[in-house]
């Protein structure tokens, strides 16, 4: 089982650490095929990683031209009267992606997509579901709802966000051959992405959601909007099960919120109203997780350590190591007896 939980100091530690963990996966991969397939996460956590990753471009350490990126999900109900008036909304992961690493790129990658939530008119999604409601079923055990369209739907606009928004971002990650490693963050409910809390893992590939009222309280606390009011409540996301189908996963968290999430994620039993959890499952299938958590975060991992080792994960504890990571302990990943990367 490849699960690995490395535990750095702060989040500048965590930065690094992922970052050139993620740096040498591009380089490896580089060098046995033509194209590296990137996942990205957009929030907080993966900021620092970014940066690190945009140096290293910048540096010559790889040739960003030949990587192409896929990103996790992208908020419907942004403000905006057009799809492009919304895209270009600070707010939307679009414009998230582009201040955070793709502008930082003086060899651009080959191409980025980030789900087409922002080309859903929610007033118009609004009014078909209220006009269509034999069209689709809401599935989830909690407050975060995928809005599940039925394949004999009526509406043309619904059979349209199923087919051209949902199917078609899923079909162009398959025709990419996949995601090589992705990059995800997680919510304090444990959602990656929005797969919030509770949705079922199974039939939710890419998912039309309606969003956890936690979800919105975060995103106004963190600063991203006002008020709940102007808060997105939806989104298009890639589900649980279709992000775990990268060859690795790296999961990335910092501070206090995300401990008690991270435990549970850690040590009970798969289940989606932890979505995040889904993790073990990946490694016992033979997937390769990359836990990166600074000290915070890992509070309850680190209180919990040998319960968590007895379900098969490895834990490095890097905090309290010297300001710099020594090289051979991200060669150890490469060991390929014991290898995440190899
Ligand atoms: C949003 C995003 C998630 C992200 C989460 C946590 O819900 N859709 O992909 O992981 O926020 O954000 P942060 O990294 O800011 O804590």
């Amino acid at each position: 089982m490849a699960l690995e939980i490395l535990i750095a100091r702060d989040f500048d530690h965590m930065s690094e650490v992922a970052g050139r963990l993620l740096v040498m996966d591009v380089k490896d991969t580089l060098a046995k095929k033509k194209r590296y397939v990137l996942g990205l996460a957009t929030g907080n956590t993966p900021t620092g990683v970014y940066k690190h990753v945009a140096k290293a471009a910048n540096a010559g350490e790889f040739d960003s031209s030949k990587v192409s990126s896929f990103n996790l999900d992208e908020y419907v109900g942004l403000p905006g009267e057009n799809a492009q008036q919304r895209a270009l909304h600070p707010e939307s992961y679009s414009y998230f992606m582009v201040q955070e690493l793709f502008a930082l790129l003086r060899k651009k990658f080959a191409e980025t997509s980030v789900p087409w939530g922002t080309l859903i008119d929610q007033a118009r999604l609004l009014a078909e579901m209220e006009s269509h409601a034999s069209d689709f079923v809401l599935l989830g055990r909690d407050a975060g709802k995928a809005i599940s369209i039925a394949a004999a739907a009526r509406s043309e606009y619904l059979s349209w966000i199923r087919d051209e928004i949902l199917a078609a971002y899923e079909h162009k990650i398959k025709k990419a051959g996949g995601i090589d490693l992705h990059v995800v963050g997680v919510g304090q409910k444990g959602h990656i992405g929005f797969h919030e809390a509770g949705i079922p893992f199974e039939g939710n590939r890419m998912l039309l959601v309606q969003l956890d009222a936690n979800t919105v309280d975060n995103a106004v606390r963190d600063g991203h909007f006002a008020t709940q009011e102007q808060s997105p409540r939806y989104a298009v996301s890639m589900g649980t099960t279709l992000i775990f189908e990268a060859r690795t996963v790296m999961l990335l968290a910092n501070g206090t919120r995300k401990s008690e999430t991270l435990l549970r994620a850690l040590l009970e039993e798969p289940d989606c109203t932890v979505p995040v959890s889904y993790g073990q499952r990946y490694a016992q299938q033979g997937g390769k997780l990359i836990c990166v958590l600074d000290k915070a975060a890992a509070a309850g991992v680190l209180a919990n350590a040998d319960a968590i080792r007895r379900r098969g994960a490895r834990i490095q504890d890097m905090s309290a190591e010297a300001a710099s990571i020594r090289v051979e302990k991200l060669l150890f990943f490469r060991d390929p007896a014991s290898s995440l990367m190899g």
